[in-house]
């Protein structure tokens, strides 16, 4: 199966944010995250991540909404598990849910959700999303015990968060690669099924291509990045056709 790319459209709005937080009714409020979001998909984005964030830094609802009218492939709609936010994507409907941890101070996601130590309020929400047809997928540290408490609570995917590889170097680096392959063959034998993503680049991607399993990379930063140089599309274009070197 070919490894599916899903774009992060998110610094897309953080720059709308930038000029326009407090006019989000302007007239030219540039740029859209959803005509971002229409050109990823034309370049052969397979999908779109935003995440709905408590302190709405960068996506506003009103971009969700127009996200779940407007795309042809699928919405990825990363999101905490706190009760404002579940209520919305419980009327929202998108196609695929990934909870992550949030907290308000961070930068970008730090680290994997805790599924063992918030197990019991995560299983209320996962049971919800799948009963609106939403699938659900856990952002997780490549760790065993997280890895059995996704598969515990029946999501259907888990994204192996990879930023801290992407932050190695070294004998660490390598170290990080190994516990996302042994993650990625732990979870698929409990029957989990495997995306990846967080601080995901051109340079780095292909090194995670040994990481078996894998069906989806999210990746931001860095499309959105070189698509100021470059162009949107070409930017999503490129990275779409190096997740075609994946040997599945
Ligand atoms: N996956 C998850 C769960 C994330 O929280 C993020 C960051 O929003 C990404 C992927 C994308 O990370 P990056 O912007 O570093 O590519």
């Amino acid at each position: 199966m070919p490894l599916r790319l899903g774009v992060n459209i998110d610094h897309v709005a953080t720059l709308r944010q930038a000029r326009y937080a407090r006019d989000p009714e302007g007239v030219l409020v540039e740029p859209d995250p959803v005509g971002a979001a229409l050109i990823a998909e034309q370049a052969g984005a397979d999908g779109i991540t935003a995440h709905l964030r408590e302190d709405r830094r960068h996506i506003q609802d009103k971009d969700v909404r127009r996200l779940r009218q407007s795309l042809g492939t699928k919405l990825n709609l990363e999101m905490g598990n706190t009760p404002g936010i579940v209520a919305f994507a419980l009327r929202i409907c998108p196609h695929d849910a990934c909870l992550v941890p949030e907290n308000r101070h961070e930068v970008t996601t730090e680290g994997g959700l805790d599924c063992v130590a918030h197990r019991t309020e995560l299983a209320g929400t996962i049971s919800q999303l799948q009963d609106t047809g939403t699938t659900v997928s856990l952002f997780i540290d490549p760790e065993p015990d997280q890895i059995r408490a996704a598969a515990a609570l029946r999501a259907e995917f888990i994204e192996l968060h990879t930023g801290a590889f992407a932050n190695a170097t070294g004998e660490i680096r390598a170290r990080e690669l190994q516990r996302l392959i042994d993650g990625a063959s732990m979870a698929r034998e409990l029957g989990l099924r495997v995306n990846a993503g967080h601080g995901l680049n051109y340079d780095n991607v292909r090194e995670l291509f040994a990481i078996p399993h894998l069906e989806e990379l999210n990746i931001g930063h860095a499309i959105v990045s070189r698509g100021l140089f470059t162009g949107l599309a070409a930017a999503v274009a490129e990275m779409k056709a190096i997740c075609g070197e994946y040997p599945g």
